[in-house]
């Protein structure tokens, strides 16, 4: 069959140059309904089940727009069920339905508002500006650990209110969390791999836990005020709860835009008909080219959802507990939404239906204004100032099915 040498559960299929990825992804569109596969030997000794992947952008819609039937509650960022012990830190809404899921998500939905982002849009482009400058007296280094990694992590820890004697620690545990198979940052011992993370779940809500005490006594206009005072019909969140948001808002802040900042010089610089497009018109073509490098990088590939009941979607079959991915990286160059130029990159793609955030749907990512901001205000500083920079050489990937993301890529200029 057209699909049978296409593994997604095997680490090999994600360490592909990203063009031969795309290619199998073409191949799984062209199918007459959802590949399925198996998901491999479950760390924790139960039998798995494997899991359809939605590749098309009309199935990840769906699937979006109907949480009912596609359930989170049993875990959107982990293919297999996680043991209740790492509810202690990554219980989070990501991983909840309505109506929990909304009450929880509004206690933090007004920080993350496009008017507070707004409000915040001057200090972002201050940050990138100061991170311009250091870069500007380091000279050629690693960008992603000078650069891209700098402005996520200053302007969310900012917002949650963790001083910047944190920051490196804070960094550190979110890139565990998230390493997917790397092995620069986590055992391949998956046993090891698994204590690894939950140690690092653990640092953080220590992080988090002190930080709260303090913010209960005497709240501040920050996140975790926010989090440490919410009441939910007369209840305050539990500790397990007001961690696991900690980690959640963390992670997600920290993971995906540095991703995003590293490929954009990447794509600029391997397409430089785009990035004179760019030079050209700033102020009018930065807002779609933003959007065109979330589409065509897709840093975050996935997100899981588990049926709810015996249905039909979209003309496949499922049964109650079925488990599918939504492929939001596949769903992103889908020739029947973006027509024949889905694999090109584009800065003037205009619509843009991208589901790089997510599609429509109660989990979309809560970031998105904060993350365009970030985007934005980095390149506005590089082309401006820095216009010659490049990649010294290939980019070092992240070994990964979940982030789309670049570890280290030297760069240089002048
Ligand atoms: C959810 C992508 C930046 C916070 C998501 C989802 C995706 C995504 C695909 C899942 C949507 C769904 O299930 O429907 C991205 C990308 C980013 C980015 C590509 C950067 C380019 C951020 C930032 C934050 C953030 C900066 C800041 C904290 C969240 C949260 C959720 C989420 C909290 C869960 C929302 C919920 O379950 O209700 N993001 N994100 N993201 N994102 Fe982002």
């Amino acid at each position: 069959p057209l699909s049978s040498d296409i593994n997604l559960s095997d680490n090999a299929f994600w360490a592909l140059p990203p063009e031969e990825r795309h290619a199998a992804f073409r191949r799984l569109q062209a199918l007459d309904s959802p590949p399925f596969f198996e998901a491999g030997e479950s760390p924790f000794g139960v039998p798995e089940r494997g899991y359809y992947a939605l590749v098309r952008h009309a199935d990840v819609a769906e699937a979006s727009r109907n949480p009912a039937l596609f359930s989170s509650a049993a875990g959107a960022t982990s293919i297999f069920d996680l043991p209740a012990e790492f509810n202690e830190y990554f219980g989070s809404m990501i991983n909840m339905d309505d109506p929990r899921h909304a009450r929880l998500r509004r206690i933090v939905s007004r920080a993350f508002t496009p008017k507070m982002i707004k409000k915040f849009e001057e200090d972002v482009q201050r940050t990138a500006g100061v991170i311009v400058d250091e870069l500007l007296k380091t000279g050629p280094c690693d960008f992603v650990q000078h650069v891209s990694a700098r402005l996520p992590l200053k302007i969310i820890c900012e917002m949650m209110g963790i001083g910047d004697e944190h920051y490196e620690m804070v960094l550190r545990n979110t890139n565990i969390i998230l390493s997917g198979a790397d092995p620069e940052f986590i055992s391949e011992d998956i046993n090891e791999a698994l204590t690894q993370i939950l140690t690092s779940g653990g640092d953080l809500a220590a992080l988090v836990t002190g930080l709260a005490e303090q913010r209960q006594a005497n709240p501040i206009d920050d996140v975790i005020s926010s989090l440490a005072t919410a009441n939910i019909d007369g209840e305050q969140l539990t500790p397990a709860e007001l961690a696991s948001f900690f980690v959640l808002l963390v992670v997600a802040g920290n993971e995906t835009t540095r991703n995003a900042i590293s490929h954009a010089l990447l794509l600029l610089t391997e397409h430089p008909d785009q990035r004179e497009l760019l030079l050209a018109d700033l102020d009018g073509r930065i807002g779609p080219a933003v959007e065109e490098i979330v589409r065509y990088v897709s840093p975050v590939i996935w997100m899981r959802r588990t049926l709810t009941a015996d249905t039909v979607s979209n003309g496949h079959a499922y049964q109650a507990n079925d488990k599918v991915l939504l492929m939001y990286q596949a769903a992103n160059r889908d020739e029947s939404v973006f027509g024949p130029t889905a694999g090109q990159f584009d800065i003037t793609r205009s619509p843009n239906p991208h589901v790089g955030f997510g599609a429509a749907g109660p989990h979309f990512c809560l970031g998105a204004h904060l993350a365009r901001r970030e985007i934005t205000a980095i390149l506005r500083e590089l082309l401006t100032r820095v216009p010659d920079i490049r990649p010294a050489e290939e980019p070092d990937r992240l070994l990964s099915s979940f982030i789309n993301g670049i570890k280290h890529m030297p760069c240089e200029f002048g």
